[in-house]
């Protein structure tokens, strides 16, 4: 199989790894976590169980269950088992995902008890991120890591699994020559996907390429699992398709064309969410996925406003932003614009209080409260973004050859084309002169045309 089949595999053949799955999701308190937020187990489970939604599994039931001692072969105790079985029965669920780290062992003896398929957080990021990584880069990191992770599971019991894993279906029913057969082809390409990504790196310039190749400035939404980028996502992108997005949805389900006051036509995008306890063999995998944030014009940080733990939220998305380069020392190299979600889940009183704390909290970016849910402030924030888009356009004189239709074509494309016409230039040769307004940032890409 090529390498790049995992990254395209169609909708349909990705949306099989668990969509619409029913699952309970089990949560085991081992109180070593760290980092992260913190000891909040309810929060922590919210968290697992928005893991799940994001693949579009259904959760039907979850709850913590505290681990006094590990068990090596089960990781919870006898009763414990008992009753996941019980609530898996009486909930009919297929899955059981386990929001913690188990071992190759532990997750097949806990499926031999279940008689359910069980995933535990590391096996559910790794399908989050192999939907939703949209650069090469991306998915060959996200398919080092799955392989990484499966090489360390191949068992005897483990292919009758797979058919629903999805993914890699070259681990077919393996007896023990089998098993030594498929570790060699998963090493063999796990080598070939660490050169195919050397070359990837090599040949990078895929954000310049990808910039001036897009016609139209990008927004990235950015923000915390769970704090409502795919609502915003989809009510901004939710009410007029446009024509455009028929060539996006293909290239990419997470892009968008939407309009903006003053702005004919941007690309949204959306990413993968920021996710806490990242398993630390998935951090590269998930850095990829998120590398064309890079690329955007202007970032929309989505914060769950409402979450107790939003402060440590927004913190640790910075610090990923800042690892990426987009906050330097200096402030942020590309503008941030904070969206307040989930506003309406807040009463009046402490509404007041904090936009009260908006000018110290953060003084250096706009900050918008909306409701992705009811809509409320989203149209203060595309006229935002429209500003922000447009802000500090100035006027120019420009003169082009007539043969560079490129260039043309751009200035129609982007700036407001007040004035055009034909002129010959000193040496006789047929040219345009347009009066034209560009922001900054539109010269810029203009000038690198
Ligand atoms: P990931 O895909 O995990 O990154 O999550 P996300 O950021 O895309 O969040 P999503 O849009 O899936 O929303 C998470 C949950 O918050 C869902 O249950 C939404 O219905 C809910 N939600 C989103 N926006 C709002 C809002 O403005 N108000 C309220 N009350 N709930 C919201």
């Amino acid at each position: 199989m090529s390498s790049f089949e995992f990254g395209n595999r169609s909708e349909e053949q990705r949306n099989e790894v668990a969509r619409g799955a029913r699952a309970l999701v089990v949560l085991p308190d081992i109180r070593q976590r760290g980092g992260g937020l913190g000891d909040d187990t309810e929060a922590r489970l919210e968290e697992g169980k928005g893991l799940a939604l994001a693949i579009g599994i259904e959760v039907v039931d979850a709850f913590v269950l505290p681990i006094r001692a590990v068990r090596p072969a089960t990781l919870f105790g006898e009763g414990q088992v008992e009753r996941m079985a019980v609530a898996a029965n009486q909930s009919d669920a297929e899955l059981v995902i386990i929001d913690g780290a188990l071992s190759a062992i532990q997750q097949r003896n806990l499926e031999d008890k279940l008689k359910r398929k069980v995933i535990d957080r590391t096996g559910l990021i790794l399908e989050i991120f192999g939907e939703r990584a949209a650069t090469a880069e991306g998915r060959l990191q996200v398919e080092l890591a799955h392989l990484d992770y499966q090489a360390g599971r191949l068992v005897r019991s483990w292919t009758h699994l797979e058919r629903q894993r999805g993914g890699f279906g070259f681990l077919g029913g393996p007896g023990e020559t089998q098993i030594e057969a498929d570790r060699r082809l998963i090493r063999n390409r796990m080598a070939r996907i660490r050169r195919e990504l050397e070359q990837v790196r090599r040949t990078r310039g895929l954000h310049r390429d990808r910039r001036q190749r897009a016609p139209w400035p990008i927004i990235a939404l950015v923000g915390y699992t769970n704090a409502g980028k795919s609502t915003l996502f989809n009510r901004l992108t939710g009410a007029g398709v446009m024509a455009e997005d028929l060539l996006f949805a293909t290239l990419d389900p997470t892009m968008r064309a939407i309009r903006l006051p003053g702005v004919e036509k941007a690309i949204l995008s959306d990413t993968v969410g920021f996710i806490s306890d990242l398993p630390t063999q998935l951090v590269a995998a998930f850095r990829a996925t998120l590398e064309e944030v890079t690329a955007a014009d202007v970032i929309v940080h989505v914060r769950d406003i409402a979450n107790p733990t939003t402060s440590a939220q927004k913190k640790q998305v910075e610090e990923v932003l800042a690892d990426l380069g987009v906050i330097g020392e200096e402030g942020a190299t590309i503008p941030i614009i904070e969206a307040w979600n989930k506003w309406d889940l807040l009463p009046a009183d402490e509404r007041a209080m904090r936009l009260d704390l908006i000018a110290a909290d953060v003084p250096d970016r706009p900050v918008v409260p909306i409701s992705a849910m009811t809509g409320e402030g989203v149209d203060d924030l595309l006229a935002s973004l429209g500003t922000m888009l447009t802000g500090g356009a100035t006027e120019l004189e420009l003169s082009i050859p007539m043969g560079d239709g490129q260039k043309l074509a751009w200035l129609h494309a982007h700036g407001e084309v007040l004035s055009e016409r034909e002129v010959e230039s000193a040496t006789g040769e047929p040219q345009v002169r347009l009066k034209v307004r560009l922001t900054p940032r539109e010269l810029g890409r203009f000038n690198s045309l």
